[in-house]
């Protein structure tokens, strides 16, 4: 049995429907993330399991029992807001112990909880420190080691690092895997960054609109997209509408308007004839060579029109004759030089035959 269930739950705000038919299942040490772009209705889920906020249709349960009617006080779950927020004045203990001294525990329980949760986050030995005396990461552990201090089942995190910079974000989510991975708690942990969630999570759900487009482990999401929106939403993808004209042995031959016919390889239910979707290809799966280099598999010719040098790779748009525009990404290997074309060279691109996935809607 799962640990917590969502079922079909449904949250409306008059007219407008924030959170829409969502079903999940999030089992037990599960590092599970809802991604979405800012509106879709992630905080207000959250809010729900938290038990902030109510549905209007479906359940929430925990351990198989409906959480209806429980309020959020009495519901084993804790919520890390954005930044953290430890307050300045209060050591580490005292910050631990907040909770328990605002639940009026006894002294002694409060005591042993506080250095139970300590050693859980390894910070035993700063329990006088105060935050200043910290390291971004440790300040990080004190704030998890709060919400641990009661013991909840499911530790809720609502995009608990978007106010940090590039830099500080990315340390802080190594210690975030390895601090879920010690304490082996459930987390529930939302972000709009889709890089993050493909570095913390074991699974993913993608959210757009209130609803669940993709319910997938990290690299099923960002290798085989189920949808024209997974697909733009995570990295960046070319995506070019096509129809399948043939299909024979697992290989369609799909006409994309603008480009050409393209060879793809097809799963056999969707190797119809007549077929029409579209063409997603990762622009690191496609190859860029001087145009006297003919490429294996699917080749074009084309312009470099535009090119976003990023250090360690280029992202190169190449116009094909048709007028269709294909991002092509190269990484900088070689030494010294930055840039392998410029805008106006003549260029063939090239990809495998399994390099794309053809995609219904
Ligand atoms: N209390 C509310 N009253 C009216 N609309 C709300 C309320 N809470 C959230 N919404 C709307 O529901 C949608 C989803 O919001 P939210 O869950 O906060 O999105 P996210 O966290 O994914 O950015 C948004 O359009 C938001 O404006
Ligand atoms: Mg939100």
């Amino acid at each position: 049995m799962a640990l917590l269930e969502i079922r079909n739950v449904r949250r409306r705000f008059g007219d407008f429907t924030a959170v829409d038919n969502v079903s999940l299942s999030i089992e037990a040490g599960e590092f599970f993330t809802l991604l979405g772009p800012s509106g879709c209705g992630k905080t207000t889920l959250l809010r729900m399991i938290a038990g902030f906020d109510q549905p209007d249709e479906g359940e929430i349960l925990l351990d198989g029992v409906s959480l209806a009617g429980t309020p959020p006080e009495h519901r084993p779950v804790h919520t890390v807001f954005q930044s953290y927020a430890l307050f300045p004045h209060m050591t580490v203990a005292a910050n631990i112990a907040f909770p328990l001294k605002m639940a009026n525990r006894p002294a002694d329980e409060i005591k042993s909880k506080v250095a139970e949760a300590l050693e859980d986050v390894r910070l035993s030995e700063f329990a006088a420190r105060y935050p200043h005396e910290l390291s971004g990461g440790q300040r990080q552990r004190v704030a998890i080691a709060r919400a641990l201090v009661n013991h909840p089942k499911v530790l809720l995190l609502d995009e608990p690092l978007s106010a940090l910079d590039a830099k500080l974000r990315e340390q802080m989510q190594i210690e975030l895997i390895n601090l879920q991975k010690e304490v082996g708690i459930t987390f529930v942990y939302v972000t709009h960054d889709q890089g993050e969630a493909l570095a913390l999570s074991h699974r993913i759900a993608v959210m757009s609109r209130g609803r669940v487009e993709q319910l997938d482990e990290p690299d099923k999401i960002y290798s085989f997209p189920r949808n024209r929106f997974v697909a733009d939403f995570i990295g960046t993808c070319n995506l070019f509408d096509g129809k399948i004209e043939a299909a024979e042995n697992g290989i369609g031959k799909l006409k994309v308007e603008g480009l050409g016919v393209v060879s793809l390889a097809l799963a056999a239910e969707e190797a119809k004839a007549g077929n029409a979707g579209l063409l997603a290809l990762r622009p690191e799966k496609v190859k860029i060579a001087s145009d006297d280099q003919p490429g294996e598999g699917n080749c074009f010719q084309g312009v470099v029109r535009e090119l976003l040098y990023l250090g360690d790779v280029t992202v190169y748009a190449v116009e094909i004759a048709g007028g269709v525009r294909v991002k092509a990404l190269l990484a900088n290997f070689g030494a010294g030089r930055t840039r392998f074309f410029e805008v106006g060279d003549t260029v063939t691109v090239a990809w495998a035959v399994d390099a794309g996935h053809f995609l219904h809607e």
